[in-house]
């Protein structure tokens, strides 16, 4: 089987760093981007792009941006009306949801949001995601194997996040592919067909909602556990605009869908590639794993596996004053990319920052963002990676792939779209 993320050399590195443009990536950047974000972190960590904006790889200049959410803008409608043009659907959806923009309209919706995602209403969660995990791996033993993307890493989060939102389990099959689409429309580069699918997404997503909305309005569900009922309802008087609470709600089932996906898929991935830290994570698991006791060891590699390859690596924030970053002065208005990929390897952060090491200490990887934006379903997103990845590897602890996995393909989610394997 062909190497999964090849090695790059580092004159080839250098020479992806000297001309890189996010618009126009080459195919081995795709392939291993890590070695491109060192090499821009030793020569130029704060780059000034060819389209002007600036791309930062280290990680005390990501958390410097993220802490100062006043110089640093999360509203997009500067950058998106002309991307996506003014009356457009993704315009809309991207500039209305919440991670789009900055107070008093994140505020509100983060305090709704972050009520129904408290650490009971989660752990309430877990008998339901375990039973569902378990169904997912007695089908896949009846098989032999299968796909680990489609039969297992994608079918998970679309049943949390559908449960969430208390989406009806037969509604729930375009949202995976609605998903996809809109938040693939925020990639760098857009053709016009992907554009054309983002709107189309939005509008389709938009009427399903307003349906599900009107009968949550006239049936609500519980407000501790039913996120939907709760931005339906608001709080101390007061209320999302219709607008705001449609698009919120697209934001919410999107963000954890391919997110969560590729944390599963590329762990599971990763671990082929560090058999090692395979045999090691088995051994602790053991014959007849004890769940419970072996929670903080699970969380723990978790957070490794988003470190080392980050379902989200790249976020942006817009400079709405002049300031200065790692030493370098940019100018009011100056658009900016967080490489989160980049600054979850930054050696002067992390020992050995590009092995996988499952019992990893002082992991303050930014996987999840920091700061007012920081994700929100983390602590979901958590729970879901340890109970997939714990689960798939206690039942079937020799997998293989059956052959090289297929890449998403994008700079900015980076995950697998088919990733095939047998159980022995
Ligand atoms: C491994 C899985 C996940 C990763 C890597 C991830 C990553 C992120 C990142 C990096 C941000 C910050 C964006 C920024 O600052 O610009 C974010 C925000 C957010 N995430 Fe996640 N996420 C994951 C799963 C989830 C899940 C399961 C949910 C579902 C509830 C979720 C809901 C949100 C929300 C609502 C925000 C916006 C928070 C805000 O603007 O205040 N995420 N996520």
């Amino acid at each position: 089987m062909p190497s999964i993320t090849p090695a790059m050399t580092p004159e080839r590195a250098r020479e992806i760093a000297a001309g890189l443009d996010l618009r126009a990536l080459p195919a081995d950047f795709y392939a291993n981007p890590y070695p491109v974000y060192a090499a821009l972190r030793e020569t130029q960590p704060v780059r000034q792009m060819p389209d002007g904006s600036y791309f930062l790889t280290r990680h005390a200049d990501l958390v410097a941006v993220y802490r100062d959410a006043q110089a640093f803008s999360s509203d997009k409608k500067v950058e998106f009306t002309p991307k996506y043009g003014a009356a457009s659907a993704l315009l809309e959806h991207h500039t209305t949801s919440l991670v789009f923009n900055d107070p008093p309209l994140h505020t509100r919706v983060r305090k709704l949001i972050m009520g129904a995602l408290t650490r009971r209403a989660i752990s309430a969660m877990e008998p339901g995601l375990i039973m569902l995990v378990e169904g997912l791996l007695d089908g896949i033993e009846a098989k032999g194997g299968g796909d680990l993307i489609e039969d297992f890493a994608s079918a998970i989060p679309v049943e949390v996040i559908g449960n969430l939102l208390g989406v009806p389990h037969a509604d729930r099959e375009p949202l995976r592919a609605w998903s996809l689409a809109i938040l693939g429309a925020l990639e760098p580069k857009l053709t016009p067909e992907q554009e054309a699918l983002g709107n189309r997404s939005v509008t389709e997503f938009l009427g399903y909602l307003r349906g599900l909305v009107a009968e949550r309005r006239q049936v609500p569900l519980d407000p501790e556990h039913d996120v939907l009922t709760r931005l339906i309802e608001g709080e101390n008087g007061e209320q999302l605009s219709e607008v705001e609470l449609l698009q919120n709600c697209i934001f919410i089932l999107n963000a954890g869908h391919e997110t969560t996906t590729n944390l599963i898929g590329n762990a599971l991935v990763a671990l082929e590639e560090w058999p090692a830290q395979k045999a090691w994570l088995l051994e602790r698991l053991g014959p007849r794993p004890d769940w419970d006791a072996l929670e903080p060891l699970l969380t723990v590699a978790v957070d490794e596996f988003l470190r080392f390859e980050s379902s989200n690596q790249l976020g942006n924030r817009r400079a709405v004053r002049a300031c200065e970053v790692g030493g370098v002065a940019l100018p009011e208005g100056a658009l900016v990319t967080l490489c989160i990929a980049a600054a979850n390897r930054d050696p002067a952060q992390f020992s050995t920052p590009d092995v996988l090491d499952l019992a990893r200490v002082n992991n303050r990887h930014l996987a999840f963002g920091f700061g007012i934006h920081q994700c929100a379903g983390l602590s979901l997103a958590r729970l879901e990676g340890r109970v997939a990845i714990g689960r798939f590897l206690a039942r079937f602890p020799r997998y293989r792939l059956t052959e090289a996995p297929t890449r998403g393909g994008r700079a900015r989610f980076r995950g697998f779209l088919k990733a095939p394997f047998s159980v022995a």
